[in-house]
């Protein structure tokens, strides 16, 4: 092992993280803070307030970061700077997808740390990230990697802003197979809750709290299974959503029920997909990430379906399928663990838009 310790800033959107992780898998520690209950009460994330939030957050984000690692190792704590030049190998930062007011705070704090301390800075794809938590702290999808029974794996990777499929050959090695081509699984699942009066903003898990209370699904197979059958690999939520309404309008179940048919259906595509991905690539395994691979449903349904695939399936802790900069520590370690680009900003892009391949 090389003992590399890299900093790692993410403030794509609400989320306000710094983590210190070492040798792209043992996570030392991690500050975060939010803003997600301001938008709870806009019912939707405000860019501008997201942005500002940032600013505010990210000076003692950071701050707290580094005086948990020295708590951890038993060290003063004297400056930042003394700090990152006896600690810190290289700095990481979120570049995109995301907010461009949130991105920008973080990354220009990383150049700043970068530039103090003289330390190589690693741009960071947030989307590529969350495939990333499934390797922190997890020597059993090493052992994998090393006895070649990874690669190549079918990514799921689910969040707010994005749905898509992706083959995994390697690190630094991603084939993109499908995607959703309106809204992602996670934004549906927020629009239905909002729909439904769940939640205002993020309803992903209130949805699958009142699906879990549903002991008959009346509505089973009512909602439709959007690009099921098409022989591609892309998605589609938004006539969903439009369908859910639907079945609100019409009164026509309670809401543990319609949430419970709705969540099948996501799941259905979402998983059925995956497994028709992994027999035409021959894949070794199934990774998930992001927000929405935290519901208990994808989850089950997933691993199931991996089983019966006789291949292994690796999902992130439930804390690390929200936003953390520790995967993004992890993602920055295995794209460049040779920590060749030192000091250069000059094609140093933060891009909203980026996709899971840019
Ligand atoms: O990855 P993430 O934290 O942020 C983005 O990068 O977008 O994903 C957030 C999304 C939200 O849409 C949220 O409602 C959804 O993940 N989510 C869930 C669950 N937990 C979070 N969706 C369904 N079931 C859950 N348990
Ligand atoms: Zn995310």
């Amino acid at each position: 092992m090389k003992n590399l310790t890299i900093l790692a800033i993410e403030t794509s959107c609400d989320e306000t993280s710094c983590s210190i992780v070492v040798d792209g898998i043992y996570e030392v520690c991690t500050s975060t803070a939010t803003s997600a209950d301001m938008h709870e009460k806009t019912g939707g994330v405000v860019p501008e307030i997201a942005a500002r939030k940032q600013l505010e957050s990210i000076a003692p984000v950071l701050q707290d970061c580094m005086q948990a690692y020295c708590t951890k190792k038993d060290i003063p704590f004297a400056s930042a700077r003394e700090f990152l030049m006896s600690n810190i190998d290289a700095i990481a930062v979120t570049v995109g997808p995301g907010l461009i007011g949130s991105l920008l705070v973080g990354v220009e704090a990383s150049k700043t740390l970068a530039l103090l301390a003289d330390r190589p800075l690693i741009a960071v794809n947030h989307l590529v990230g969350h495939i990333y938590a499934n390797f922190l702290d997890n020597p059993e999808i090493l052992k994998l990697e090393e006895s070649g029974d990874l690669f190549p794996a079918v990514v799921l990777v689910v969040s707010g802003g994005h749905t898509d499929l992706v083959l995994m050959q390697g690190h630094n090695d991603l084939k993109y197979l499908g995607g959703t081509l309106d809204d992602a699984a996670g934004e549906a699942f927020d629009k239905v809750a909002r729909l439904l009066g769940l939640a205002k903003y993020l309803g992903g898990v209130q949805v699958s709290t009142q699906a879990a209370l549903c002991v008959d699904n009346t509505l089973k197979g009512k909602l439709p299974r959007p690009m099921l059958g098409q022989p591609n690999f892309d998605f589609s939520f938004s006539g969903l959503k439009t369908a859910v309404r639907k079945l609100i309008e019409d009164k026509a179940a309670p809401v543990d029920v319609i949430c419970c048919e709705f969540e099948a259906a996501v799941c259905d595509v979402l998983v059925k997909k995956t497994m028709k991905a992994v027999q035409q690539f021959n894949a070794k395994s199934v990774l998930l990430g992001g927000g929405v691979s935290a519901n208990s449903q994808l989850r089950a349904r997933i691993g199931l379906a991996a089983k019966e695939h006789a291949i292994p399936v690796f999902m992130p802790p439930i804390r690390l399928c929200g936003d953390s900069a520790a995967y993004i520590a992890s993602a920055a370690y295995f794209k460049n663990s040779s920590l060749s680009i030192v000091g250069n900003f000059d094609n140093f892009v933060v891009d909203p838009s980026l996709g899971i391949l840019d």
